[in-house]
């Protein structure tokens, strides 16, 4: 009878070996997911999520035969209460964590989930400053704002604009994303003149505060990274303080198009003051499955009466659900069970009642995060996908034009190729092309209702201008002259010198400084000298540049040619016909004539007894002699010609041909 017992005892025991080691799927595995379910992003987020745990346990490809059991928590955009709700999520024994949404409670929770290995998988925490690799247990399942600030910088870039304002929620979300906008902004040769933090929750006087104070900058280029809960009064403040006019530009965020996607049409009387902003929204590409959800979405909102829409977060939810679906899938495949330890390092002290010692590690944490880092799913957002910095492949982002009761897009950015108008989906079928001729954009209406591109800054009227000192001399004063008044300066220097200023992309205000009373000149050493001890920021005038001068200034280029020339009086060119006598002395003539002659005598004497032209009256002999010797001089007169051609001038030469032609 004992051995019977001992007999099925052994039997029942080897049945549950054999069934874990074949990988028996537990009937339901528990997923947690936090958020704050009132808040535009997680009103989107809550439906998206239900709907995903709907699909994810009709569908039998996944997770058959295992039900994924959802507990959601609240965590009311409150960083205490956020991670008190994670730590309740984690005494119920959840395998992997959806959320948080917020950048801050990610921060806090990474450490508890890095202690308990259970992977947070977050849809909406986009601070670039939670990293892989102080929290290797989070990761992120919607767009880095590391892309989105590059996104940010192209667009400033394309415009040529160099300065902005940056306006940021003073919490890890608006803090890391205006750090990185920093960096991205330096590589494209521009830079954040200006940081306005808002401290979160701020009332409307505070922000009226930090955005006067913004106002007061010269740079009219705002880039807003705030909340999407908080942040439509920052523009109804900025409205009332004439900063949604003309001459501004504002770029926004995701968060706006996410407040913008929610908000249903006939409530949107804010749009009003928003017009000609740009916005960025995460770039899903166009599909059947999407606009399926989108419906869905819309039928269940409508059922339970939710007065909001979906925005794109909602996309990165459900996405999130069906990710941690196959990871666990493939996790269970592998072999592994579902089981909880207890951490040596959490115990109760005595009298607490916190009761941390229901914490327990997830056993399989580690494998689980390696099957979520090897997703490699289609989802509404297209394809979901972890790079080796575990951030989603093919980051992009639509940018928007908001005008009249809704905006238009102009366009698209890029990880792959930067701007464009064609969509990324196209340009990944093309080898990536970020030329600069290659980046572009549709026209954009900016605020004020105009189509010009704005400037983007203006003189401050805080800033303090530069000191330009102008030499106030007696002569010269076409060059530069240098007024009574502060300002009077003028002359050809000073012309150059303003069109020179107006060529900048920034401001720069400047005052010009008369140096010298007008009536001597004034010593331009000591104009240069008080540049050195900065009593002076620059001088502008005729100043020589010289060797000890530049010792202790730096120099513009040249940019009027006085070389050292030496001024003499002119002498009038000798043009009498004779001047081809100018090359002998009158000797020489005369020696050269008398050769001629005595030539002429030496062929008369051997040519008259026989030549027939050397006879006749003495008279016409005479004149033989002559012509002969003429006609002499004129051959070697020509030859001549072509040997003064090289050693003088071209007046010479055309005197010479002149000269020839005469005798012809
Ligand atoms: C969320 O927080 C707000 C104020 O921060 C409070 O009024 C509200 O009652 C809280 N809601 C929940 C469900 O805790
Ligand atoms: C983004 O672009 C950079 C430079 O082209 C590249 O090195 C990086 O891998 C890209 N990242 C993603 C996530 O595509
Ligand atoms: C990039 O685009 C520009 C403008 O469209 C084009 O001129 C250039 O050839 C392209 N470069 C490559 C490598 O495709
Ligand atoms: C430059 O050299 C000249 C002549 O040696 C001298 O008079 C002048 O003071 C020097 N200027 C400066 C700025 O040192």
């Amino acid at each position: 009878m004992g051995a019977d017992r001992l007999l099925v005892l052994c039997l029942a025991l080897a049945a549950a070996a054999a069934a874990a080691a074949a990988g028996q799927r537990p009937s339901a595995v528990s997923v947690g997911a936090l958020f704050t379910y009132d808040s535009t992003i997680g009103r989107a987020a809550q439906l998206a999520i239900e709907l995903a745990v709907d699909d994810v346990n009709a569908d039998a490809t996944v997770l058959a035969g295992t039900n994924l059991n959802l507990i959601t928590q609240d965590t009311n955009c409150s960083g205490f209460l956020g991670t008190i709700e994670a730590l309740e999520l984690m005494e119920k024994n959840v395998v992997a964590v959806i959320g948080p949404q917020s950048s801050g409670i990610g921060h806090v929770i990474s450490h508890v989930v890095n202690e308990l290995h259970v992977p947070l998988l977050s849809f909406a925490a986009t601070d670039p400053t939670l990293s892989a690799s102080e929290y290797p247990y989070f990761l992120r399942s919607t767009i880095n704002d590391y892309f989105q600030m590059h996104a940010v910088a192209s667009i400033v870039d394309y415009f040529q604009w160099k300065e902005v304002t940056a306006i940021f929620v003073d919490d890890d979300y608006g803090r890391g994303g205006v750090s990185v906008l920093g960096d991205a902004l330096a590589a494209k040769r521009a830079r954040i003149s200006y940081k306005a933090a808002i401290p979160p929750n701020s009332d409307t006087d505070v922000v009226s505060d930090v955005l006067f104070r913004a106002n007061m900058m010269e740079s009219r280029v705002f880039v807003v990274h705030v909340n999407p809960d908080t942040g439509m009064k920052l523009f109804s403040t900025a409205n009332k303080l004439r900063m949604m006019a003309s001459g501004y530009v504002w770029i926004v965020t995701d968060w706006l198009a996410a407040v913008l996607d929610s908000s249903k049409s006939s409530d949107r009387n804010d749009m009003n003051y928003i017009q000609g902003i740009i916005v960025l929204r995460q770039h899903t590409p166009d599909s059947v499955a999407k606009s399926k959800f989108i419906s869905k979405w819309n039928n269940m909102a409508r059922n339970r009466s939710i007065d909001s829409a979906l925005n794109s977060y909602g996309f990165y939810a459900y996405d999130s659900v069906w990710t941690v679906a196959h990871a666990i899938d493939r996790f269970l495949d592998s072999g592994q069970q579902i089981n909880f330890s207890v951490d040596p390092r959490l115990h109760d002290s005595n009298g607490s009642t916190l009761r941390l010692s229901t914490l327990k590690i997830f056993d399989g944490g580690e494998q689980l995060l390696q099957q979520l880092l090897l997703t490699n799913i289609t989802g509404l957002t297209g394809q979901v996908r972890f790079d080796s910095d575990r951030n989603l492949v093919q980051p992009a982002y639509d940018i928007l034009n908001v005008g009249g009761s809704g905006s238009r897009l102009i366009g698209y950015w890029s990880n792959y190729s930067g701007l464009s108008v064609a969509s990324p989906e196209i340009l990944y079928q093309k080898p990536p092309n970020r030329s600069t001729s290659a980046q572009r954009l549709y026209s954009v209406v900016w605020p004020g209702d105009i189509t010009t591109k704005p400037r983007g800054w203006v003189f401050p009227n805080n800033g303090k201008p530069l000191r330009v000192g102008v030499p106030n001399k007696p002569s010269f004063k076409e060059l530069v002259s240098g007024g009574k008044g502060p300002d009077n300066a003028s002359g050809y220097s000073i012309d150059i010198f303003n069109a020179a200023i107006k060529l900048l992309p920034y401001p720069v205000p400047c005052q010009f400084i008369a140096i010298g009373d007008g009536i001597n000149n004034p010593n331009y050493d000591d104009i240069i000298n008080r540049i050195s001890t900065n009593s002076l920021d620059a001088a502008v005038g005729d100043f020589a540049i010289v060797r000890n001068r530049t010792k202790i200034a730096e120099f513009t280029q040249p940019y009027i040619e006085a070389g050292l020339v030496i001024v003499a009086p002119a002498r009038r060119a000798n043009s009498s016909a004779w001047a081809f006598l100018k090359p002998f002395t009158v000797e020489m003539w005369c020696v050269t004539g008398a050769l001629f002659l005595f030539v002429g005598v030496v062929v008369w004497i051997l040519e008259h007894r026989t030549n027939e032209e050397f006879r006749g009256s003495p008279r016409q002999q005479v004149l033989t002699i002559f012509w002969f010797s003429f006609s002499t001089m004129f051959f070697a007169h020509q030859h001549r010609k072509c040997s003064w051609a090289f050693c003088t001038d071209h007046m010479v030469v055309r005197r010479a041909d002149h000269q020839f032609k005469l005798h012809r």
